[in-house]
């Protein structure tokens, strides 16, 4: 037997998100907040492989820009992954060597993390040839992170509860993204903790703004520019003011809009052709207000396998 067919390797690609519209409520007695939310998966992916290892045994890497800062221990959401599998399917005698190559930021507020823990659950039930449905697996990423769902979906898709109860959205055409990374990191759980102390009593009806799902069948990137909304902006803001600078440079460099993705702190710009795009990446670039700057484009599929 070749040693491709004894230990065959499964690789999945998963995309990062931004959102397009994030309204936030009150925090729940659980810790979590409500959401409605529109989110795009857009195109930055991380890749995550999996083989077969010593029954017990999950050994973690992690490679691409910042993987320093990603724990290749316990902590890791993939050794999550694979423990709910084993838990739920009754497993015994597996492991599994789970390579990650990222290219989604760290904790930059595009769901990167949610990104490779979908990736594991899809990889680890095609290795170890379990039956599971989309369904289930969508289920057991929402317990392991609210954004897992999504990034097995992929597209568009309107989320409520924790942003894990999803529906998919119409969305035309192709939008194109320029997104600034940070030279930092911002910590959701502190983003969410300063969105309490500015909105001591925020509504608890949440809605996406008015027209967004009509604007994205339409597909129009002008009229998206006018409804794209973050109730986590300001947090964000307050915790990290530069940010402020990199959104205006950009807005200055001919973005149609500038949007703080998620909790933070990567700052996502509207562009309003590919060539536009090209050129606000190249003088965001210049400007020196980021780590490095990426030109990405949505929406684009959710976890899947590449051969
Ligand atoms: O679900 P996830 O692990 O991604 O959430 C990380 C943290 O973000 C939670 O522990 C919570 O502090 C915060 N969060 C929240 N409301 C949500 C989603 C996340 O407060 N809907």
């Amino acid at each position: 037997m070749t040693e491709a067919r004894a230990n065959p390797l499964v690789r999945v690609r998963a995309a990062g998100k931004i959102n397009l519209a994030l309204r936030v409520g009150p925090r729940r007695p659980d810790g979590f907040h409500p959401l409605a939310t529109v989110f795009q998966a857009v195109s930055v992916f991380d890749d995550v492989e999996v083989r077969h290892a010593r029954p017990g045994t999950f050994a973690v890497s992690v490679t691409g820009p910042q993987a320093e800062l990603v724990p290749t221990d316990g902590r890791n959401l993939v050794v999550h992954a694979a423990h709910l599998l084993i838990e739920r399917y009754r497993l015994d005698r597996v492991g599994a060597e789970i390579a990650i190559r990222k290219s989604i930021p760290v904790t930059g507020g595009m769901a990167g993390g949610s990104a490779d823990c979908a990736a594991a659950l899809l990889a680890l039930s095609v290795l170890w040839d379990l039956d599971v449905t989309p369904n289930e697996l969508a289920e057991l990423g929402g317990r392991l992170g609210s954004d897992v769902p999504f990034a097995l979906m992929g597209q568009t898709a309107f989320g409520k509860g924790r942003g894990d109860d999803l529906v998919p959205v119409l969305s035309r055409g192709t939008y194109h993204w320029v997104l600034a990374f940070a030279d930092f990191e911002l910590s959701t759980p502190a983003v969410f903790a300063r969105f309490d102390e500015l909105n001591p009593a925020p509504s608890p009806d949440l809605d996406v703004p008015r027209g967004m799902l009509e604007v994205l069948a339409s597909g129009d990137a002008n009229a998206l520019a006018g409804v794209l909304v973050n109730d986590l902006q300001d947090a964000a803001l307050a915790l990290r003011p530069e940010l402020a600078r990199t959104m205006d440079t950009g807005l200055e460099a001919g973005a149609l809009a500038s949007l703080v993705s998620g909790s933070g702190p990567t700052i996502a710009f509207l562009a309003p052709s590919e060539e536009a795009a090209i050129d606000l990446s190249c003088e965001l670039g210049k400007a020196g207000v980021c780590r490095t700057v990426r030109r990405v484009s949505g929406p684009v599929h959710g976890a899947r396998l590449v051969t």
